[in-house]
């Protein structure tokens, strides 16, 4: 008699991604995937992973203590983002599932586009660009969409991870500026001359910097951590940039001050409740707004599928994640 293969374990890919990826997981796994990308409620979510014992999500799946109950089999949760504000950390520690993300593979990437952000509001780019496409360019003149100046000034950074070290490196080698950051644990001295930055109190950054990049996690700690308050304290000249997170920056609050240019504009890649942008923000030129790409080159995004399914192969194989975000004390045994 022939012997059994091994049952292999179910995995669920709950948006469309690369099908080489999806291709790669089928060679270790039972994979149900979404290349249609159908918009799934939470109920059908939690429907599709009852036998499931991995998922690779795109970080805006809410991983909580109510899905974890309803999906008993589920033993890691592997996000395709850096950030993993959807997973409630102690609901996994309680129930002994792993959640992974996917650092270090789109840090170079995003500081890119933190770049693109600053440079394209603070020379007023694409304000510039819709007024050449309405016909409306008919002549020179000496101050046509004249902006702020980038190079040689100071730059702002609230959150220094290893993104908004990228960015710090680009100000500090590319652009000849002054670095000032603010995060919850001041860096190493040796990171700190790497990056040519300066550590200063939040209130020190908020009235020094030219241009201030926002590259901090969302926690409830970090709500609203821009909201009228700081942005009074701002350069009336000054730029902001949000590459993190909505609910980061009060939209209603940045609204206001770009309208009554209290500050001189912002460059926003991230939204509260995205993709619904605050209709306040719609209305200002002063703002350069884009749909969450700051990581979206096809090399980077593909990378990240791809640790994101190294991930679960790491783990549902061999026990050990990549790049996990949680160590729970007892795991979930396969069932
Ligand atoms: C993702 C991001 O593409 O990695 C992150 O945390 O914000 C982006 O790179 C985005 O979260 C997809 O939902």
């Amino acid at each position: 008699m022939a012997a059994a293969s091994p049952v292999r374990p179910a995995v669920l890919v709950a948006r469309a991604i690369f099908p080489e990826t999806v291709q790669r997981l089928r060679a270790h796994f039972a994979v149900e995937d979404n290349p249609d990308d159908a918009e799934w409620s939470r109920a059908e979510l939690i429907r599709r992973l009852q036998g499931k014992a991995g998922a690779l999500l795109t970080g805006t799946q809410r991983i909580d203590d109510a899905l974890l109950r309803a999906c008993p089999t589920l033993r890691i949760v592997a996000n395709m983002t850096v950030g993993y504000n959807n997973f409630d950390v102690a609901a996994l520690d309680a129930h002994g599932v792993v959640g992974t993300n996917t650092p270090d593979v789109l840090t170079e990437t995003t500081a890119d586009f933190g770049f693109a952000l600053l440079l394209a509001a603070a020379r007023r780019v694409t304000e510039s660009e819709h007024f050449l496409r309405a016909g409306r360019w008919t002549r020179w003149s000496y101050d046509l969409f004249a902006g702020a100046e980038v190079h040689g000034t100071t730059l702002g950074i609230l959150g220094m991870g290893r993104i908004g070290q990228a960015i710090a490196r680009r100000g500090a080698h590319g652009f000849g500026m002054r670095v000032l950051y603010h995060n919850r644990t001041r860096l190493d001295a040796t990171i700190e001359a790497d990056c040519r930055a300066t550590y200063v109190s939040k209130a020190e950054l908020l009235r020094e910097a030219d241009h201030l990049v926002l590259v901090l996690p969302y926690t409830p700690q970090n709500h609203h951590i821009i909201g009228a308050t700081e942005l009074a304290q701002m350069k009336p000249t000054a730029v902001l940039v949000n590459i993190a997170r909505g609910g980061i920056v009060d939209d209603a609050a940045l609204a206001e001050a770009l309208r009554t240019r209290r500050i001189a504009a912002a460059g926003l890649d991230v939204f509260e409740g995205e993709p619904a942008v605050h209709p306040g923000l719609l209305e200002v030129p002063n703002v350069v707004l884009t749909p969450h790409i700051a990581s979206a080159t096809v090399r980077t995004r593909r990378a990240m599928a791809d640790l994101a399914a190294d991930n679960l192969i790491a783990f549902l194989t061999q026990g050990r994640a990549l790049t996990p975000v949680n160590a729970p004390r007892e795991l979930r045994m396969a069932s």
